[in-house]
């Protein structure tokens, strides 16, 4: 068995410099990925059923104007006290599935769910409250792009349980950033892909329409140390609560902050998508603590710290303003942060901009 999985690993990487790696599938890629990582064995039929859900979710994105999956579910409004589209449920009852019929995962944290549910209850058998492992996940980020057919995504992490007692599921998912041993996301657009990092470097997987599986089409994925995307909502800006935010944009835009290439402003309502840009083409994200949301907008345990560990792993930079988003304690499963996540020049500058602008 180990032969072949080293002829196996031998031909992939002259397949790779050959650049036909297009038909290393993603299913392939996790075989390998789990047979160097035996302690991580158990997350196989997560990862495959994140696959299948990526898939799924895609083709229902697709379908949304001629399924007539637009739209608002009546009038129900999620414990965000956010108003809850279709495809959110939709999306939401696909990833708990699938997810919990893996029998490695025993509790799911979902933005679309009050509490954590325990698989045991998903499936309705208590043979599926063994799983060693936690996931939490937005099942669709962006809703608001959703019946314009923009960029939406999904964001997935998964957590090996501490300290579990079925009596408190809290207790294995309120872990920090740093503990998660996957984290990812699927990226609904002109292309799906899935972004993946088990903590060796960032991988990405396109899907292939014909096959209907997803194929590695980047491996390592770097961030630019420098680049010239700021995707910031600055409608906003006279509520952000740290002022040098404001100077900092304003110092950017004048260019005389020595950007080697002129500044382009990008927002697409969706984290996913505006993570994917930076992630290609550098720069800097950030959604800000202001005085209507003094905690910021996007959630710590299923958005900022997932998305905070694939910028990491590509080289990029991830914080809340002063500190780093992955050493953060998750206090409670809904609570938000600001975010600031992108190339390693463009973050350092804003924390000093924060710091020196700081007069609290
Ligand atoms: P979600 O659709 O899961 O609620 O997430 C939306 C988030 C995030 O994706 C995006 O960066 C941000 O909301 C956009 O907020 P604004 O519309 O306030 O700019
Ligand atoms: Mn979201
Ligand atoms: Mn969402």
């Amino acid at each position: 068995m180990k032969f072949c999985v080293l002829f196996w690993l031998i031909a992939v990487n002259i397949l790779s410099i050959s650049g036909l790696n297009q038909k290393y599938s993603f299913k392939r890629f996790i075989e390998i990925e789990l047979w160097r990582k035996p302690e991580l064995s158990e997350l196989y039929p997560v990862l495959s059923s994140i696959e299948i859900s990526c898939r799924d979710i895609n083709k229902l994105m697709r379908r949304v104007s001629t399924d007539n999956l637009c739209g608002l579910e009546g009038n129900s409004i999620n414990i965000q006290g956010e108003d809850q589209q279709k495809l959110d449920i939709i999306s939401n009852r696909v990833m708990k599935t699938s997810l919990c019929c893996s029998k490695s995962i025993s509790v799911v944290v979902s933005e679309e769910e009050e509490k954590p549910c325990l698989c045991s209850d998903v499936i309705d058998n208590i043979a599926f409250s063994k799983g060693e492992f936690a996931a939490v996940f937005d099942p669709i980020d962006g809703s608001s792009n959703i019946d314009s057919g923009l960029p939406t995504g999904t964001i997935f992490g998964i957590y090996r349980k501490q300290n579990y007692n079925i009596d408190d599921p809290l207790s294995s998912v309120l872990q920090k950033g740093k503990n998660l041993v996957v984290a990812g996301y699927c990226i609904y657009a002109a292309t799906s892909h899935i972004v993946l990092t088990m903590g060796d470097g960032v991988h990405m997987f396109t899907l292939d329409d014909y096959t209907n599986k997803y194929y590695l089409t980047k491996s390592n994925i770097q961030i630019p140390k420098s680049g010239p995307i700021y995707s910031f909502n600055d409608v906003n800006k006279k509520q952000w609560l740290d002022i040098g935010i404001e100077y900092y944009l304003n110092d950017l835009k004048k260019g005389n902050y020595g950007f080697d290439t002129k500044p382009q402003q990008r927002y697409m309502g969706a984290l996913v998508a505006d993570t994917h840009n930076i992630i290609f083409n550098g720069g800097i994200f950030g959604y800000p603590s202001s005085i209507s949301r003094p905690s910021g907008k996007l959630r710590l345990l299923y958005e900022a710290n997932p998305i905070s560990m694939i910028v990491e792993q590509a080289g990029g930079l991830a914080i809340d303003g002063k500190k780093r988003i992955l050493e953060k304690k998750v206090e409670e499963i809904h609570e938000r942060t600001p975010l600031f996540i992108g190339s390693k020049q463009q973050i350092t500058s804003l924390k000093n901009y924060i710091q020196f602008f700081d007069y609290k």
